[in-house]
C-alpha cells in the first residue's frame, strides 16, 4: 500500500474542462480525486452532488474520494456509492448515529471515513476510530477553497495519529484545507498519509499537472521547503 498520497480536489478545477483537469492530474501522479459535496446548509457553498460524480466517473482512472459536507448524509448515501464513489466521508457534525453511518457506508461497498471541523475536539470521533478506513482533519473551516490553512490543527492530526497507532489501525489519516508544499510536510511530520489539495494543485500558475507534479516532489521530501517569502501557512 502507497505510504503517503495526494488527492487533489476537484472544487478548485476548472468544471468546464473537468475531463482535461482529470487527465493533466493522473498523468502527472495523483493518487485519489477529493469530490468535496456542499449542500449550502452545512457550509455555505453548494457544490456537486451525486450525478457530477457519475460523470466524473466515466472520466477518471482514480478513486473517488468523496468529502459530504451536507447535513442528513444518510439520505444520500446509496445515491453516491451508486454514482461511483469509492470513499465516502461524513461529518461527525453531522450524525447523531455515527457508528451507525459508517456501517452503511460499508455495508454499500465504500470505504468509510469520518471527518470533524477546526472546532471540534478529537475525542468526538472516538467512537468510530476502531472501525472506519480513513479519519479527515480539517485544517480549515469547510465550504470554501483557497483559505489559509490553521496551524493550530498539527497538533489534531498528532493526536488522532497517536490513536490510530494505539489501535494498531491501518486507516489513512487525511488532512484537507490550504494543503500547499510546505504546510503538507508539516502535516506529513505530524502523522498524515493523504494530502487533499486544492488551489495548490489547480491553480497553480504553470497548471495543474505542474501543481501536482510540484506537490508529489514536495510529499517524497523530509523537510518543508525554506519558505524564503515569508509567507507562513499562504
Ligand atoms: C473545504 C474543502 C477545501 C478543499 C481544499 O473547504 O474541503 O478545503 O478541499 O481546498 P484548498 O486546498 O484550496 O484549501
Ligand atoms: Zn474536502
Amino acid at each position: 500500500m502507497n505510504k503517503f498520497l495526494l488527492a487533489p480536489s476537484i472544487i478548485a478545477a476548472d468544471f468546464s474542462h473537468i475531463a482535461d483537469e482529470i487527465a493533466s492530474i493522473e498523468s502527472a501522479g495523483a493518487d485519489w480525486i477529493h469530490v468535496d459535496v456542499m449542500d449550502g446548509r452545512f457550509v455555505p457553498t453548494i457544490t456537486v452532488g451525486p450525478l457530477f460524480v457519475e460523470s466524473l466517473k466515466r472520466v477518471a482512472n482514480l478513486p473517488l474520494d468523496v468529502h459530504l459536507m451536507i447535513l442528513e448524509p444518510e439520505k444520500h448515501l446509496e445515491a453516491f456509492a451508486k454514482a461511483g464513489a469509492d470513499n465516502i466521508t461524513v461529518h461527525v457534525e453531522t450524525c447523531p448515529d455515527l457508528p451507525g453511518i459508517i456501517q452503511k457506508i460499508k455495508a454499500l461497498g465504500c470505504a468509510a471515513g469520518v471527518t470533524l471541523n477546526p472546532a471540534t475536539p478529537a475525542s468526538a470521533i472516538d467512537s468510530v476510530l476502531p472501525m472506519v478506513d480513513l479519519a479527515l482533519v480539517m485544517s480549515v473551516v469547510p465550504g470554501f477553497s483557497g483559505q489559509k490553512f490553521m496551524p493550530e490543527m498539527i497538533v489534531k492530526v498528532e493526536e488522532i495519529r497517536a490513536k490510530l497507532n494505539a489501535l494498531r489501525s491501518t486507516a489513512r489519516l487525511e488532512v484537507d484545507g490550504g494543503i500547499n508544499a510546505e504546510t503538507l510536510l508539516l502535516m506529513k511530520k505530524a502523522g498524515a498519509n493523504v494530502f487533499v489539495t486544492g488551489n495548490a494543485a489547480f491553480k497553480h500558475p504553470q497548471g495543474s499537472g505542474a501543481g501536482v507534479r510540484a506537490l508529489r516532489e514536495a510529499m517524497s521530501a523530509s523537510r518543508p521547503p525554506d519558505s524564503n517569502d515569508g509567507s507562513r501557512w499562504s
